[in-house]
């Protein structure tokens, strides 16, 4: 008897436990569950689910729900997932009271939460769990950030509330985040930051893309690296404004049409800067203190601006510049010393085309350059180097003239009758852009000689190739071809831009 009862006793029992494995190898019907890399996920997204599945193996560290029906969410939800480590609850009907206190209390190792796309959302949801480390809540519809917002999260490193419609912040806002490395608060609405908000913080990455600044926010974390103010309202950099970010490495104001005045020394102190990205601004001056301080800068983009005139020395701190980016200014001549690689060693490559230069004896020297193998550096495409002065050689391209047409004065002789390569007509070169095609053949290229140059101008009007000629729209064609895959972050960036601004394509 005694036998017997044990007997059934190990039988209920090892039955239990076969229930149990199978339950725990058990996948919920919509979902996939597997292992990647060591990582234990299981996938329901885009399933038509309204609420969490029951099942889910309790060993899930990765539990993906984006892009379902679910409108709430409570303790039973996710009770006995141990390991879970990121959930993502993207694209569902989550709103601002639907997580219900203690949803989050069993998990104690969740460190990832992704609440984009929640469209209702209009706060910051209380009830998250404080080990939070990462938070996405970006496309949601929050139109300010308060001292509460995350108060009770104070192990935030990461958080992304992009593309909300964030007004403003509360000076407090950030006070208990002593983690918080990165913050991706681009496409809101925001028109101006508290001074030292950011103060207590360890931020690395600040990116403001295209808010409503008017200007450069002040007393930033000397510990930043990487600065993106992109498409914002700002009209001035003042003087000595980031002279406290030693360590920034990147500083991205592009798309600032606003943005006409940079104030002599107003990036001292940014010795360690790389990268100054200042395309599509209407920077209007430049003097020989304008990049002081930029010490170890490889890079600078200041292309598409208003800048008509750099003084001789205004790269005189910029002893580790690589590249020059100064295409589409009012630039009419430039001094030899400024290009000149014995002060600048390591510069290769130089933007200056879509200038209105004035061809006299004073720019014959890069017109000498541009012939004789035009290296150290080099000047980026000089077949669109084109002349608007003096009138006899206004619309006449570098290419069809010699070195002697450069004259000054009454030294004046007749221009040079070179045939012209870009064909008779065309007078005005807006921008070119040279697409080596790998089907257009050795020595092939296309010209597009009208490219984007801001939202409103149109794309491409003509279009010539060397060799053939082509439509237009080809060459749009070919452009957004060539653009995807040549390599080189500055068309990248020229795509976004242009993706980004209201353009209108010809036609
Ligand atoms: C999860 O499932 C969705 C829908 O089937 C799929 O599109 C997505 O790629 C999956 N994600 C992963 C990480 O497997
Ligand atoms: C949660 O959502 C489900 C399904 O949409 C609904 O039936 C239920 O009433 C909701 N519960 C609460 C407390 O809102
Ligand atoms: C979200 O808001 C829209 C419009 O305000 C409303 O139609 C919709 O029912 C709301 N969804 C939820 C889940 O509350
Ligand atoms: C630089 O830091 C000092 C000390 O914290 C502060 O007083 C000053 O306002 C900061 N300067 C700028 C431009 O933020
Ligand atoms: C210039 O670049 C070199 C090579 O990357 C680097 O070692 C050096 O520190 C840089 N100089 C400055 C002043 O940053
Ligand atoms: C700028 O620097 C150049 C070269 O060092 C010098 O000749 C010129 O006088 C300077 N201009 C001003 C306004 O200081
Ligand atoms: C220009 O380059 C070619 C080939 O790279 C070389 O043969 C020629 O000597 C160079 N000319 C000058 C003036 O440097
Ligand atoms: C582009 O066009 C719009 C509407 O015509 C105008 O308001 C805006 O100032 C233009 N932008 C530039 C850079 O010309």
């Amino acid at each position: 008897m005694v036998v017997m009862r044990a007997i059934a006793l190990l039988w209920v029992a090892s039955s239990l436990v076969v229930t149990a494995i199978a339950l725990l190898d058990a996948c919920p019907k919509p979902c996939a569950c597997f292992s990647k890399d060591g990582t234990k996920y299981v996938n329901c997204s885009r399933a038509d689910l309204t609420s969490v599945p029951a099942g889910i193996p309790a060993d899930v560290q990765q539990l993906l729900l984006s892009g379902n029906g679910i409108a709430n969410l409570s303790k039973m939800d996710f009770a006995g997932l141990k390991s879970v480590v990121s959930i993502d609850l993207s694209s569902n009907q989550l709103t601002n009271d639907a997580i219900l206190p203690g949803t989050f209390d069993d998990l104690p190792f969740l460190g990832v939460l992704n609440l984009a796309a929640n469209e209702n959302f209009t706060d910051f949801p209380k009830n998250l769990p404080t080990r939070l480390y990462t938070l996405y809540f970006g496309y949601n519809r929050v139109t300010r950030v308060t001292e509460d917002s995350f108060r009770n999260l104070p192990q935030l490193v990461y958080v992304d509330f992009e593309n909300n419609q964030v007004e403003s912040i509360a000076p407090g806002s950030f006070e208990n985040q002593h983690h918080l490395t990165g913050l991706s608060i681009g496409f809101n609405q925001i028109t101006e930051l508290p001074d030292g908000v950011f103060k207590t913080t360890k931020l690395q990455y600040l990116g403001l893309r295209f808010n409503q600044l008017a200007r450069v926010p002040a007393d930033l974390p000397a510990t930043l690296t990487d600065l993106d103010l992109v498409g914002n309202k700002i009209k001035e950099i003042p003087s000595r404004i980031f002279s406290n970010l030693t360590e920034l490495q990147t500083l991205q104001v592009w798309q600032e049409k606003t943005l006409t005045t940079i104030g002599d020394n107003a990036f001292e102190g940014l010795g360690k800067l790389q990268i100054l990205d200042a395309d599509f601004c209407s920077i209007d001056r430049m003097t020989n203190a304008t990049l002081s301080g930029l010490s170890g800068m490889w890079e600078l983009y200041m292309g598409s601006s208003q800048i008509p005139y750099i003084p001789p020395g205004a790269f005189h701190d910029i002893k580790n510049i690589t590249t020059l980016w100064l295409d589409g200014n009012q630039l009419t001549t430039l001094d030899p010393t400024l290009l000149d690689t014995k002060a600048l060693p390591r510069l290769s490559e130089v933007f200056i085309w879509d200038n209105p230069w004035t061809c006299d004896c004073h720019l014959r020297w890069l017109k000498e350059h541009i012939d004789n193998n035009n290296t150290s550096p080099t000047i980026d495409s000089p077949h669109i180097m084109v002349c608007n002065a003096p009138p006899k050689l206004k619309g006449r391209a570098f290419d069809t003239l010699s070195p002697k047409d450069f004259v000054c004065g009454n030294q004046d002789s007749e221009p040079s009758t070179k045939s012209s390569a870009l064909g008779p007509g065309i007078v005005e070169v807006v921008r070119d852009e040279r697409m080596r095609m790998p089907f257009t053949g050795a020595g092939k290229s296309l010209r597009v000689a009208r490219v984007w140059r801001d939202e409103n101008t149109s794309i491409c009007t003509p279009a010539v190739i060397d060799d053939y000629s082509i439509l237009c729209m080809t060459g749009v064609v070919l452009l957004f071809l060539w653009v995807g895959f040549s390599m080189g972050r500055a068309m990248d960036k020229r795509q976004r831009a242009f993706a980004e601004a209201p353009g209108k394509m010809c036609f």
